[in-house]
């Protein structure tokens, strides 16, 4: 902060109102430097912790009109929006602390089972820190953004004939006989860093919300946010805690059916996962919040995308919008494992979505017409609109 050569300090106000002015500053520049910064108190760092951050978290609450109006009575429906993150997807804050402890053990690589979007962000937080990265993937079935940033950021690419659950088991396996620190979410520090998110939405409503609603695949994220919001209502930063509600894909739903589904399918690549590492832990959440989990067909998914660019301009990828896609279910279906037809008065519901549209254009190009050229004339122009 610049101090006016003509600011005269001759009281303990004036005093005051420059700490005041200098905390603003300080918060002001905390903001923007990651997770980490802001929640440091929180997470398992210390002063010697090298931080590997790209200013992730942050990201925007968005209150919905159009979703709080299919709810009614008077409830508040917010979206909480993970793909404003620096890799567009929620990864980067369990990334940025899984990295920066990595560097504080002196690790050389890291190495990730992914869908797409943990090996986007594992290689961007690699290539930040200086060191190498390697992600095993389902050949065929990552989406191009995704790949195209793995890539990008100078990731070694494996793809495997397999599935995610494949992958995930021969990550575990290379994590623990070579040189690698193992990325995923069985990697305590991501699970750590992905808490923050629910601090955020805590320091933002000024207390937890009633319902949280999140699309489910390998179960880190739901365990996640469950830890951040017990976290912050222990230290007396909310007086509530949310029921967790998760919504899987409905031919990739081992949580909903209680079983490992071996060949899961579904157009959300990113929650096309048979055998979550996070299992226990999701059903926990789920069972201490008074919870639920539930499924959504694939046609849902893509409706309730498309419904969210349309009518909110928020474009998400498909394993996003079964977040959207449950939270229409929880209002129309009587099907619905939770149902919101009774819900109180005034209830605040969040829902949160994961990663960004464009990671994952293909569903939605595959639906978007030619678009045919006209004339470059004014009157080409007036009657291609239908003037
Ligand atoms: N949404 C998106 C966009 C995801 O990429 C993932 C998981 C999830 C939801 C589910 O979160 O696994 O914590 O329950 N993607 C992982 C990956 C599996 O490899 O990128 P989860």
């Amino acid at each position: 902060m610049i101090l006016q050569p003509h600011l005269q300090i001759d009281n303990r106000a004036d005093l005051l109102r420059i700490e005041m002015l200098m905390d603003a500053t300080r918060s002001k520049l905390k903001r923007g430097r990651g997770v980490i910064e802001q929640y440091r108190e929180y997470l398992p760092v210390s002063e010697s912790t090298p931080i590997v951050s790209l200013g992730e978290g942050d990201t925007p609450l968005i209150y919905s009109s159009r979703l709080s109006k299919r709810i009614g009575r008077g409830c508040d429906v917010f979206v909480k929006n993970e793909g404003i993150n620096p890799t567009c997807s929620f990864k980067d804050r369990g990334m940025t602390l899984a990295v920066s402890k990595a560097m504080e053990g002196k690790a050389n690589a890291i190495i990730c089972a992914s869908t797409g979007n943990t090996s986007a962000s594992a290689a961007a937080y690699a290539s930040r820190a200086g060191i190498s990265c390697v992600v095993v993937l389902p050949a065929g079935k990552i989406a191009s953004g995704k790949l195209l940033q793995a890539f990008a950021c100078g990731a070694k690419i494996v793809a495997i004939d397999g599935n995610f659950d494949d992958a995930l088991r021969i990550v575990r396996e290379i994590g623990e006989r070579d040189d690698f620190i193992v990325v995923n979410s069985i990697n305590p520090n991501r699970i750590a860093g992905q808490k923050t998110a629910a601090f955020e939405i805590v320091d933002v409503m000024g207390d937890a919300p009633d319902f949280h609603l999140l699309p489910l695949g390998n179960a880190g994220n739901i365990t996640a946010y469950w830890t951040g919001y017990r976290q912050y209502q222990s230290r007396q930063r909310s007086t509530k805690l949310p029921a967790m509600i998760g919504f899987q894909a409905a031919c990739a739903a081992p949580i909903f059916h209680d079983r490992i589904i071996n060949k899961p399918e579904t157009i959300a690549s990113a929650i096309r996962i048979g055998n979550p590492a996070s299992w226990k832990q999701a059903r926990a959440a789920i069972a201490e919040s008074s919870g639920a989990v539930d499924i959504i067909p694939d046609e849902e998914i893509v409706a309730a995308q498309i419904w969210l660019a349309r009518h909110e301009g928020i474009l998400v990828e498909p394993a996003s919008a079964a977040a959207i896609a449950g939270f229409f279910k929880c209002c129309n279906s009587q099907e619905a494992a939770y149902s919101f037809k009774e819900i109180p008065e005034g209830r605040r519901i969040v829902c949160t979505v994961t990663g960004h549209g464009l990671k994952d254009p293909d569903v939605i190009m595959q639906r978007m017409g030619r678009v045919e050229p006209v004339a470059a004339t004014v009157n080409d122009v007036r009657r291609a609109i239908g003037l």
